[in-house]
């Protein structure tokens, strides 16, 4: 998963790269690189690690090209280094190529190209397309795309440089986003939104198998055979601040104080509390199979799964209806027992993870119906989906999910609610109990990040732990696996989680003295088997913070801290308990001096398998 740039128009091109390279520095970020049309050149510059060092590599040197493409990678074939760093150039130097994907029969294709003649550079499996490039080229830089790109078997979003062709950018997709930024005299492409954002807010979504053609004044896209394609100008309508830190020392830590609002957004339109009433036009269109279908399954990864298993629980609770949990890289292996009349929901905030991506392409093939729940429009997963809800968390930056999973789990109780609703399955008392806590829930979790200094204090204490353990049952156990996945990411803090009543069985081995405990007690008919629970590990020393409701006074006796959450139904508990627990990842990162935004070894958004 990388990120790509492209700049067309009157101004000096190397800035605007590197500006755009910025934003998309969460796609990626172990080397970049910018091509440039330069003196009869092409003229590439390209650095190992952040985009800082290859900013630091520009300065000083004058760039006049005006047309150039850029890139930030997270290798997949051949390690990060300068030689493996986009853009690529084919053997005469004479095309350049910038790709975020996989071409999986780049072996092949190296060897045919090799047995012609071409001398590769790199271990990457970009570098054929450079080739190809030049094999196919004969004085259009379009047609040669469209004949590369029938050669190509796998995913990719690609941008092509022509020497001869100053003038012209092309660029193709296929199960890798892009997307064109149309200027005044000038435009831009790119991976994703944030890096055109401080250009424009006009955009064409390419789709797949799309290639577009951009010159200063034009934008021209085409289908895989060379037909014109009319696209419609999709506006974007965050603000430029939306994509950037703002005041926050990080973008994780905006991304959870700005929970509120993206809650407030998710809700808008589709909560009407007055008339006791959830709207999901998006699903409305076909209720005669929601209201009839057998079993729904939920496929996500990571955090996006755990939002998935808090929806196992609401669904098998208000809709009576059995509900399968599984990560996307056990769903599509598992020959899974879906068919017609069942339903998967996939959850992805970027919906552009592979694995998910193919779970929802499994469920299809099988017949069943697919429900995506994701952040971005125009993503792989919205467009491969039958339906889509949308949860409206605006950009999410920073590597470790926030407000995208309480997001996510927003769209879990409305659909749960919904559906409920019109099966007649759920209690007309929870159902109206729960329409109203959703009502007020952005204003409960604006209540629970003033618990921030509390958090820092515990933080403080337990900086220097190597291990955390995270307890809960039932809803409580789903957020404690999210609680320790945020931990593990970005503190690197080895942190596990435990159902409660599962540690006696094993893994109160490791609870020792000052080992640091985070136990969720919430749910009321599992508070006194917690609060045994709690004990258990109080008695081998442990340091405990306890999460639970206001009132819940016990709480205090058998742990060290206490975080007490405003009351709403204890259904909706996850949305606030979570809350701490990002908060706790959080300054533990920041305290230990962590990348918190860029955690080593991953990135935001796996196209890969
Ligand atoms: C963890 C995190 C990841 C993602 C996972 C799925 O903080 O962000 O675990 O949740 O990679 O990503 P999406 O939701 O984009 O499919």
């Amino acid at each position: 998963m990388c990120g790509i740039v492209g700049y067309i128009g009157p101004k000096p091109a190397a800035p605007i790269l590197i500006s755009g390279l910025k934003k998309l520095e969460y796609r990626g970020y172990d080397s970049a690189g910018i091509a440039v049309i330069e003196d009869s050149h092409i003229k590439i510059t390209k650095s190992v690690g952040k985009i800082a060092n290859l900013e630091e590599k520009l300065s000083g040197v004058i760039l006049n090209a005006t047309t150039g493409i850029g890139h930030t990678r997270w290798a997949t074939h051949g390690k990060p280094s300068d030689e493996n760093a986009h853009p690529h150039l084919d053997c005469t130097g004479k095309f350049a190529v910038v790709h975020n994907g996989i071409i999986e029969n780049y072996l092949d294709l190296k060897e045919e190209l090799m047995a012609e003649g071409h001398t590769f550079r790199s271990e990457t499996d970009t570098e054929v397309l450079a080739h190809l490039l030049e094999k196919y080229y004969a004085g259009d830089l379009l047609e040669a795309v469209i004949k590369l790109q029938k050669r190509l078997h796998g995913s990719y979003a690609a941008a092509f440089l022509a020497l001869e062709e100053p003038g012209r950018i092309v660029a193709v997709r296929k199960d890798s986003p892009l997307i064109v930024g149309l200027g005044d005299g000038e435009n831009f492409l790119a991976s994703d939104i944030p890096a055109i954002l401080n250009h424009t807010r006009k955009t064409y979504i390419l789709q797949d198998g799309e290639i577009a053609e951009l010159t200063a004044n034009t934008v021209k896209v085409y289908d895989m055979g060379g037909n014109p394609v009319a696209k419609e100008i999709y506006e974007v309508t965050w603000n430029a601040e939306e994509a950037e830190k703002g005041g926050y020392a990080h973008f994780m830590q905006k991304e959870i104080f700005e929970q509120p609002k993206a809650l407030r957004d998710t809700l808008a339109g589709r909560l009407d509390a007055e008339n006791l009433e959830v709207k999901l036009p998006e699903i409305e269109e076909n209720l005669e199979f929601y209201k009839s279908l057998n079993r729904i399954f939920i496929s996500a990864c990571g955090t996006a799964y755990h939002a998935g298993l808090v929806g196992k629980y609401l669904l098998e609770k208000l809709v009576r209806i059995p509900v399968e949990v599984d990560v996307a890289s056990e769903f599509r292996y598992r020959d899974p027992l879906i068919g017609r009349n069942d339903l998967l929901v996939v959850i992805s905030q970027s919906g552009e993870t592979a694995d998910t991506l193919a779970a929802l392409r499994e469920a299809k093939k099988r017949g069943a119906r697919v429900l995506a729940v994701t952040n971005v429009v125009g993503s792989s997963v919205s467009r491969e989906a039958d339906d889509v809800i949308y949860t409206w968390a605006g950009p999410e930056i920073a590597v470790a999910s926030t407000k995208a999973y309480t997001t996510q789990l927003l769209v879990m109780y409305l659909f749960a609610l919904y559906l409920g609703r019109v099966k007649g399955t759920i209690d007309e008392k929870l159902y109206k109990e729960m329409v109203f806590g959703l009502k007020e829930i952005p204003q409960k979790v604006q209540e629970v990040l003033e618990a921030e200094d509390k958090v820092i204090e515990f933080a403080k204490k337990h900086l220097n732990k190597e291990d955390a353990f995270f307890i809960g049952r039932g809803l409580d156990f789903a957020v404690s696996l999210e609680g320790q996945l945020k931990l593990k990411e970005i503190s690197y803090i080895h942190a596990e989680a435990y159902a409660a009543g599962e540690l006696k069985h094993g893994t109160l081995a490791l609870i020792v003295k000052d080992v640091p405990v985070i136990a969720l007690a919430t749910q009321e008919a599992l508070f006194e088997k917690m609060l045994s629970n709690i004990k258990e590990v109080n008695a081998r020393e442990a340091t405990i913070l306890g999460i639970a409701f206001a009132g819940k006074k016990e709480i205090a006796k058998v742990t060290d801290e206490q975080i007490y959450l405003p009351r709403v139904p204890e259904l909706l508990a996850p949305i606030l308990a979570v809350v701490p627990l990002q908060l706790l990842a959080y300054h533990m990162a920041v305290l230990r001096g962590n990348d918190v935004d860029k955690p080593r070894n991953l990135a935001k958004s796996v196209t890969v398998e």
